[in-house]
Formats: structure tokens, sequence, C-alpha cells
């Protein structure tokens, strides 16, 4: 028989982008997602992909009622769980929204999951919970350090609510994903990151002054002490990240415990690499000037990824130019994203 994966937030980037692999993969799919950073349309958009849509719920996580339904009315197997506030900048200026937001919503999750029997949850964590502490690569043995965010904060507190509750409870699975830099767009060009108002993020910036929503990008600091002088980041394409999730939602119904893994390529790109790369292979030019740093910016890190590819048989495939080409087929065949 198919087995029923919840995905909180599935209507966001990373979420779409999973419930396609999901399906793909033999899953049935269901999203519950109270749509405050995404649409519909995406959950509409992974059934023109895959000939399947994801049944799909409009609730808030938070919501115990709510939720409690789909628990009731569908045989739930495993919880990816992205619902989630995420914009850093805006955690520092709203923390306690951050932090009812995503706390609140884990533990609602929690609690009805034990209503509804349902044992197996993978965790959207990120690099962030690795602090300015450890030397890179990061490993996930390495202790979590301090956050530079509220937001950060919410991802360390959440990790540590899921072990904990894992430790209580012997048949709980946790599976806490540490994601990197994700990038890039389904290759179909259906379905990609959409942010509300100005990017915050250097892919969605690049892409919209390559449309020409925006004149210029900033580099946040050309003097650091990186090989080019710009920061390096590990960024991975969304659809690796996503194959990702398939492997672990497997390994979460085939264990009890919690388990950590860092979801990156190993390989760290600097800015101006990644700038050029947009410019070579999608034949655009990209305006931009050097200008200050960005506070609270790591001038370097990146995942050793050897945990993921020899437990669960993982790793990154694509390439920095398919996450370049693919980013600039969603934003130029979806200029303005979704349809609001
Ligand atoms: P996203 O904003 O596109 O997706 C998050 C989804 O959660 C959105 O669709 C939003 O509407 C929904 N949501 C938020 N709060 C909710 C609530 N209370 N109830 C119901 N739905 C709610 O973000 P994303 O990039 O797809 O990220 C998914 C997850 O991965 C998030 O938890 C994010 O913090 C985490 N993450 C993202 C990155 C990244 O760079 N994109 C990196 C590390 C971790
Ligand atoms: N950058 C620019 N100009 C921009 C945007 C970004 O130069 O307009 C640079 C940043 O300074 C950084 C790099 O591009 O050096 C990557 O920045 P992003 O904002 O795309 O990504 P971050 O590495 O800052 O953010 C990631 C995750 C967050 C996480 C954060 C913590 O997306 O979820 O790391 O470090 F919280």
């Amino acid at each position: 028989m198919k087995k029923t994966i919840l995905l909180t937030g599935g209507a966001g980037y990373i979420g779409s982008h999973t419930a396609v692999a999901l399906i793909e993969s033999g899953y049935d799919v269901v999203i519950a997602d109270n749509l405050c950073n995404s649409s519909k349309q995406a959950v509409e958009r992974v059934g023109k992909i895959t000939g399947t849509t994801p049944k799909f719920y409009e609730i808030d996580v938070r919501d115990k009622e709510s939720l409690s339904k789909v628990f009731e009315e569908n045989n739930i197997d495993s919880v990816i769980h992205f619902a989630g506030l995420k914009a850093v900048g805006e955690s520092v200026k709203k923390p306690v929204a951050y932090y009812r937001n995503n706390l609140d919503a884990t533990l609602t999750l929690l609690e009805c999951m034990e209503k509804g029997n349902c044992n197996n949850i993978v965790f959207s964590s990120s690099a962030t919970v690795y602090g300015e502490e450890n030397p890179i690569p990061y490993e996930e043995t390495m202790p979590r350090g301090a956050c530079s965010s509220p937001y950060g904060w919410t991802k360390a507190f959440t990790e540590q609510i899921l072990i904990d509750a894992s430790k209580a409870d012997p048949e709980l699975s946790v599976v806490l994903l540490r994601y990197f830099n994700p990038i890039g767009a389904h290759s179909s060009g259906l379905i990609g990151e959409d942010p509300n108002g100005i990017p915050n993020n250097l892919m969605p910036y690049i892409s919209q002054v390559a449309v020409g929503k925006r004149d210029s990008l900033t580099v946040f600091g050309g003097d650091y002490d990186t090989p080019d002088g710009t920061c390096r980041r590990d960024f991975i394409h969304v659809c690796d990240l996503a194959e990702g999730h398939v492997k672990a939602v497997g390994y979460c119904e085939e264990h009890k415990g919690s388990e950590i893994f860092n979801l990156g390529t190993g390989t760290p790109y600097s800015v101006l690499e990644i700038i050029n790369a947009f410019e070579k292979v999608n034949d655009i030019k990209i305006n931009y000037t050097i200008g200050n740093r960005r506070e609270g910016d790591l001038p370097q890190f990146w995942a050793n990824a050897e945990k993921a590819q020899n437990i669960l048989g993982w790793s990154a495939k694509k390439t920095i130019d398919d996450m370049c080409k693919d980013t600039w087929k969603w934003q130029s065949t979806n200029p303005d994203g979704y349809e609001k």
C-alpha cells in the first residue's frame, strides 16, 4: 500500500519541490499550509508536473483542531515539517512572532501526531545552528553554536524539542535535516522560489536583476578573507535537496530515536562565482556593485556531506550551472512569481 506523507508548509519553495519528488517516488502527499508565504498555485503546479495534485488543507499548523482533522481524515505515516517563518532580518525585528509561529507549530504538530498515532517526523533545520564557533566544514557531531538571529534560534530550539520528545517516546523517530543554501528550481520552470517583496537571499535577487525587476545587485562585502574576497556558501539545487527528503523519510520510517544529517554538496562557491556562472550559462549581464558587509554574515561555511552519503545513500548531483539555468527558467517564465 502507498504510504502517505504530510508536508506542513508544503506549498512553499522547498515543500513544493519535495512534494514532486515524493509523488514521483510513489508516495501519497497531503499538504497543510496557511499560505502566509506561498500560493495555492504551487500545489496545483505540483499536480501539473506529476499528474497527481496533493490533497491540500489551508490551515495554520498551530490550530490544533484543524490539524487534528488532517490526521483523522488521512492515514499519515510520516510528517515532513517545513512550516515556519524564515526571514533572518525580519526575525531580528519580530522575535516574538518568530518564536510564536515556529515553536508553536512544532508543539501543536507533536501533540496531533501523538493523538493521530503518527511516529515519524523529518524537520527542516538549517546550517545556521552550527553558529560562529565551529570550524568548517560543518559536521553533524559538532555542538550547536550560538545562532546569529532569532530565526536561527527557533531552529536550534526546535531541534532540541524534537530530540527530547524522541528520548521520552521510544516509538518516535526524528530526523533533523540541516540545509545549507538551497537555490534553483524544478527544470520544468513551473515551480520555484517566489519571495515577497525585496529578496533577502542571493539567487532570487540575481534573477530579479536579470529579469529587470531590480536595477542592480549589491554584493555584501568584497574584503573577506576568502579566495576572491566575497563570502562562500554551499549552494545546493532544491531538487537535490528534495531527493534528500525522500531518502530521509525512508530512513525515518525504519529507525527510532533521532538522527541529524547535513544536506549540502560539500563544495563552496563564492558570491562572485555564482554571479559569473549565472551570466555565462544564461548569457545575461548582471549589474552589480560591491557594497558593505551585511551584519551577521559569516565569511564562509559549507557541509561535510559524508554522513548523508554513507547512511542515506544520498548525495547532490546537480551543478552550479544547473542551479543557475533552472532559476532563470523559473524566473523568466514567471517574472512576477505565482499569480497573486
Ligand atoms: P517557504 O516560506 O517557501 O515555505 C514555508 C511554508 O510554511 C510557507 O508555504 C508558509 O506559508 C508556511 N507556513 C509558515 N508558518 C505556517 C503556519 N503556522 N501554519 C501553516 N503554514 C505555515 O520556505 P522554504 O524556503 O520552503 O523553507 C521551508 C523550511 O525550510 C522552513 O522551515 C525554513 O526555515 C527551512 N529552511 C529554509 C532554508 C532556505 O534557504 N530556503 C534554509 C534552511 C532551512
Ligand atoms: N548576498 C549578497 N547580496 C544579496 C544577498 C546576499 O551579496 O543581495 C550574499 C550574502 O552576503 C551571503 C551570500 O550572498 O554572503 C548568501 O546569502 P543568502 O542570504 O542567500 O544566504 P545566507 O547564507 O545568508 O542564509 C542562509 C540561509 C538561512 C540561514 C542563514 C544563516 O538561507 O536560512 O544562512 O547564516 F539562516
